[in-house]
């Protein structure tokens, strides 16, 4: 998608190094940063330079293409790989995407093992983003139905930034919306700030703005009335692991909208690439759920009077916090799964039956 114009995706491979969009420079800052090593990877995926669920799975991908050119023996690449996995531990396309390149050079001559490496990285890359684009045109269904009925804006709300910054291109909850906006609907989008990151207010909106769609950031508690004043056609979220049987994982907070949505028969829709589904987890309380640092909720980082990027605190000095990243929303408050092989109903049998072979 666009930043000031020029096309971009997330993640790629130039003159023998991994390019990211470094996330945490924006909205304020757009910088290219070049990874030379699985290091620099595997801090980029902790501190959230890049961060999203598939973007994250394409970063630890080309982790591993970075790993085998400083040293292509066996041993060490295992090694990385277990480093790569444990470096977020919610979102399950980190492991899916390392397991699948192991399992690929598991058998592969030394001297062909880089070839094959990157191939396989550009691949879940370039799957991803005609993942993300199937999403898109799935999910246009749902936005066009609203439309015909209401001919009027469609409001929708997001939570967290499941745009195209999330993922290697397009986004997952923001395909649709894209889509729906190239064919001429007009769309709004209640821009949930999420908190402590602010991946809605600094990612979602930053993107939807370069894209020219109307959006409006509010405070991660004002969806609620805005439900309730009908002024919310739908949701769409994206999700960090959703298990077989519907329960969806995703950012903290999505679960409080999703009630919220149900209170007021809003439809509540999440999207996600098949990357992103965890066949082997039966219980939700057995995700890993990411505990970060406190400091991301006592301090705030801003721009200053100079433009320089400030980081203040705001809590009072003796308190304590918890700031955990992520929840989970039971299936049966999630009206459907937009995927890239089509909608399914939020269960066992409707997943079972889209995805099997
Ligand atoms: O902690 P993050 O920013 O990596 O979490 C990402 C999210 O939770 C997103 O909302 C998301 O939907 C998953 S990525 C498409």
């Amino acid at each position: 998608m666009r930043i000031a114009g020029k096309e971009y995706r997330t993640i790629w491979f130039e003159n023998n190094a991994v390019k990211i969009i470094d996330q945490t420079k924006l909205p304020h800052q757009f910088i290219i940063k070049e990874l030379k090593t699985v290091k620099d990877a595997i801090n980029a995926i902790k501190i959230m330079e890049v961060r999203g669920a598939p973007l994250i799975g394409g970063t630890a991908a080309y982790g591993i293409v970075l790993a085998i050119k400083e040293n292509n023996d066996p041993e060490f690449i295992k090694k990385i790989s277990e480093d790569l996995i444990e470096s977020r531990p919610t979102a399950i396309n980190l492991k899916w995407a390392v397991d699948r390149m192991m399992k690929k050079l598991s058998g592969i001559n030394s001297d062909q093992v880089l070839d094959v490496a990157l191939n396989e990285a550009k691949e879940i890359c370039d799957e991803d983003e005609k993942f993300c684009e199937n999403i898109g045109i799935n999910g246009l269904k749902i936005i066009e139905e609203i439309y015909n009925k209401k001919k009027d804006t469609v409001n929708i709300l997001t939570h967290c930034n499941a745009g195209w910054l999330a993922t290697i291109n397009w986004g997952t909850a923001t395909s649709p919306i894209y889509h729906a906006h190239k064919k001429g609907i007009p769309v709004h989008v209640w821009v949930d700030e999420t908190r402590p990151r602010n991946q809605g207010a600094n990612l979602t909106s930053y993107e939807l703005n370069e894209e020219e769609i109307k959006n409006t950031i509010i405070a991660d508690n004002t969806g609620g009335i805005l439900m309730q004043r009908g002024e919310v056609d739908m949701c769409i979220v994206g999700t960090d692991r959703t298990l077989s049987n519907g329960d969806v994982c995703n950012k903290i907070g999505t679960y409080l909208k999703a009630l919220a949505a149900h209170d007021n028969n809003v439809p509540f829709y999440v999207a996600l690439p098949s990357s992103t589904i965890d066949w082997d987890i039966k219980n939700a309380n057995d995700i890993p759920i990411e505990e970060r640092n406190s400091q991301e909720l006592s301090h705030v980082e801003g721009i200053d009077e100079n433009n320089q990027l400030k980081k203040v605190l705001i809590y009072p000095k003796k308190s304590k916090a918890i700031n955990l990243a992520f929840d989970v929303t039971p299936a049966k408050y999630v009206t459907g799964l937009i995927t890239e092989r089509g909608i399914s109903e939020a269960s066992s049998d409707g997943l079972k039956e889209l995805f099997k072979k």
